[in-house]
């Protein structure tokens, strides 16, 4: 097919002229000069991208995945209590994740479409008068179902507890999209990936770790090597790392700090607003519902959409892909077959959603969905233009 393929899925997203070139010079040494300045921009450009003063930004070759394993092995120990929350798949695996090292997760519950229920979290913590919680776990944007969760009540909730457990967060399909605030909501380990807000291809791990969680891992017991970031801070004061780092992301990182800090992180997240709530117009002009129960958790990165009764929307998907090239995310989880996911986050302009749109309405129709063809476009069209 000519022309570009639609990736419309919530990340991996497309990468920018600007980053691609970025990334294709020659690899340096990594332990020379020139890449101790690259390892001294990112670090500080990070932070900046976490909207942290005192937090420390971690990089390790590896993927969002990888980053709840950090986050976990350097903070806790084996035996040690967790409440995690669980409103999707991602959480879901988050969870899992640290029980896999022996953590015990009292997992809270809500359904899919649901954002993180502060005022339960809050009762639990008030219920543990002998802080046995030693973390609370919660995802940020949950990119199974298209909800973000207000973190800041997640913070109040500790505070009004007057709970010590450490603030866990993950921001893989959040950061540099939708606002986040580390040092202002109290979060000690936030982790994500590079290949969402960031718009950079797969393939690191980006924490940011507070003086609590940093103090914290002086005493957490988790067996821990790879991820150990105790080496990296270390290593990462002379310009360098403890193992030979992903040069040429590294490369597309700065490119892409550079590009966020040109746009403006409040102008990047009222672009993700206003193409979100123009996707979510065309969803509702189609007929179509969308899994975010709450308006107000709504996600700006990704709308997942109810398949109507009778279609499974994985063979939607495919079929999507096979005529047009469009690329949707599938449904997760407790939603595999019943949703489908339209990305809007990173390097993505109004056009571009226009005719991502448009091949939803197109395929949709082909498929077999009673869909009036235009209707979805005209709402995001005339959203667009009012605004
Ligand atoms: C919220 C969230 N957490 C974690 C992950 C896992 O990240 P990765 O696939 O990079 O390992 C994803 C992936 O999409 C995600 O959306």
């Amino acid at each position: 097919m000519s022309g570009r393929p639609f990736l419309q899925i919530p990340g991996p997203t497309l990468v920018p002229e600007r980053i691609v070139r970025a990334m294709s010079q020659s690899i340096i040494d990594h332990r020379g000069p020139t890449f101790a300045a690259l390892v001294g921009d990112i670090l500080v450009g990070l932070k900046t991208v976490f909207q942290t003063q005192h937090g420390q930004a971690i990089v390790y070759p590896g993927s969002g995945t990888g980053g709840w394993e950090a986050a976990i092995v350097n903070t806790l120990s084996p035996g040690d209590r967790a409440l995690g929350v669980v409103n999707g798949h991602f959480s879901n695996h988050f969870c899992r994740t640290a029980a896999a090292h022996g953590i015990e997760v009292d997992r809270l519950d809500v359904p899919y479409g649901s954002g993180v229920p502060a005022n339960r979290v809050a009762e639990r913590l008030r219920a543990d008068s002998t802080h046995q919680i030693r973390a609370v776990l919660v995802v940020h944007n949950e990119t199974s179902t298209g909800v973000t969760s207000d973190v800041a009540a997640v913070r109040r909730a500790l505070d009004d507890a007057r709970h010590p457990a450490l603030l866990l967060v993950d921001v893989v399909s959040s950061l540099a999209s939708i606002d986040f605030r580390f040092d202002e909501w109290g979060v000690d380990v936030a982790l994500t990936g590079p290949q969402k807000g960031l718009m950079l291809p797969p393939g690191l791990t980006i924490l940011a770790a507070s003086d609590r969680a940093i103090r914290a891992s002086q005493a957490a017991k988790c067996p821990r090597a790879y991820w150990d970031w105790g080496p990296v801070l270390e290593r990462n004061k002379r310009g360098e790392f403890p193992y030979t780092p992903a040069t040429a992301l590294l490369f597309g990182l700065r490119e892409s700090i550079a590009m966020l800090q040109e746009e403006g992180l409040s102008q990047v997240f009222a672009r993700h607003a206003r193409l979100a709530e123009a996707c979510r117009r065309a969803v509702r002009a189609l007929g179509l519902g969308i899994l975010c129960r709450e308006p107000r958790e709504h996600s700006n990165t990704l709308t997942a959409v109810v398949m109507p009764a009778g279609f499974d929307s994985d063979a939607y998907i495919a079929h999507a892909n096979r005529t047009l090239a469009l690329s949707l995310g599938v449904g997760l989880g407790d939603v595999k077959g019943k949703v489908f996911r339209i990305g809007h986050l990173g390097s993505l302009n109004e056009l571009e959603l226009i005719a991502g749109l448009a091949g939803v309405e197109m395929t949709l129709k082909s498929f077999g969905v009673p869909v009036t063809l235009g209707a979805g476009v005209a709402a995001a069209e005339s959203y667009l233009m009012d605004r």
